[in-house]
C-alpha cells in the first residue's frame, strides 16, 4: 500500500477514536510526573500499531505508548496516537492530534497531523509539498523578532534534562529585545504544524520525544521552514530539540539562544 494513504487513512482512523472519546474525562494515568495517559491514548496506539504490522510487518515502530518494535528495517513509523493528552483530558483546547511519520533511517520523509477537533489534517512528503486539508500551505516569511509570535515547550524532564535549565533559555528569548509573544498549549504537534500553515512564526523546544516532532519535521520542511535541533543541525531522528522558522529568521533565533543550557 503506498505510505501517504496508509499514514492518512490510519491518522483518521485514530482521530475517530480520539472523537468519539472526547468529553468523558477518562482517568488519567500519572505515568511520571511529565507522562501521562488515558485509555484513548493506549486504544489509539494498539490501532495504529496493528495497522502498520497488517500493511509493514517488516518496518520498525516506535511509539509512544508502547515498546519498540525493531526490525533492522531501512523504514521506521514514528507515531503518537494523542499528542496533547491535556489539552484532549480537560477539554482545554483543540491542540491534539494524531501523528504518524515514516523515517527512511533517521529522516523524516513523510508526516501526518490530524488535529479532529479543528478538522484539520496536515500532510507532507519529501519533495511534494506540504498541505492543510489539500491545500498548499508555506510558512510566514517575516524575519523582525520583535515581531514573532512563537510556540514553545517546556517538554519533559528526564534524567539528561531538568526543567530548572529552561529560566535562564527563557531570559535568552523573552528579554526586552526578544521575541513579541509565546504559545504554550500542552502539545507539540499543533503549534508546529500551525508554523507550517503560516499562522505562527516559529517554534522551538527543549526536550520533546521523536513521535511529538518527526511528522511535523517534514510538514514544516515542505512548507519552506529551516528545521534544526537547537545547536542548528538538521533534524533526525534522536534529537531532543527543535527550532521551526523560515531560514532568515531561523538564523537570527539559532543566534539569540546559541548557548542555551541544553546544548545537545
Ligand atoms: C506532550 C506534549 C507536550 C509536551 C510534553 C509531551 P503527550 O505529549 O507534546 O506539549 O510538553 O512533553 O509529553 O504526552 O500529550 O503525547
Ligand atoms: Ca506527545
Ligand atoms: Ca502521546
Amino acid at each position: 500500500m503506498d505510505f501517504r494513504k496508509f499514514a492518512i487513512e490510519t491518522a483518521r482512523e485514530a482521530g475517530k477514536i480520539l472523537m468519539e472519546n472526547y468529553g468523558k474525562m477518562q482517568e488519567l494515568d500519572w505515568n511520571s510526573k511529565t507522562h501521562f495517559r488515558t485509555v484513548i491514548d493506549q486504544m489509539s496506539d494498539e490501532l495504529i500499531r496493528r495497522r502498520i504490522k497488517e500493511n509493514f510487518p517488516q518496518h520498525n515502530i516506535y511509539s509512544e505508548e508502547n515498546k519498540d518494535f525493531e526490525n533492522g528495517s531501512e523504514f521506521s513509523w514514528v507515531v503518537d496516537p494523542l499528542d496533547g493528552t491535556i489539552p484532549y483530558r480537560y477539554g482545554i483546547t483543540d491542540h491534539f492530534s494524531v501523528c504518524i511519520a515514516l523515517c527512511h533511517g533517521k529522516k523524516p520523509i513523510l508526516g501526518v497531523i490530524y488535529a479532529p477537533l479543528r478538522n484539520e489534517l496536515y500532510v507532507a512528503e519529501e519533495g511534494r509539498g506540504a498541505f492543510c486539508n489539500d491545500k498548499r500551505i508555506f510558512v510566514l516569511r517575516g524575519e523582525d523578532v520583535n515581531k514573532v509570535i512563537m510556540g514553545f515547550d517546556g517538554g519533559k524532564e528526564t534524567p539528561e534534562f531538568k526543567r530548572t535549565e529552561l529560566t535562564p533559555y527563557l531570559e535568552r528569548i523573552y528579554r526586552q529585545d526578544g521575541i513579541s509573544c509565546f504559545l504554550c498549549s500542552g502539545c507539540a504537534s499543533v503549534p508546529l504544524a500551525l508554523v507550517a500553515k503560516g499562522n505562527l512564526h516559529a517554534y522551538v523546544a527543549l526536550s520533546l520525544e521523536p513521535w511529538d516532532m518527526a511528522a511535523a519535521v517534514v510538514i514544516n520542511k515542505e512548507a519552506g521552514a529551516k528545521v534544526t535541533n537547537i545547536n542548528g543541525e538538521e533534524w533526525k531522528l534522536g534529537d531532543v530539540s527543535i527550532l521551526t522558522a523560515n531560514p532568515k529568521l531561523h538564523e537570527k533565533l539559532k543566534e539569540m539562544i546559541k548557548d542555551a543550557p541544553n546544548s545537545q
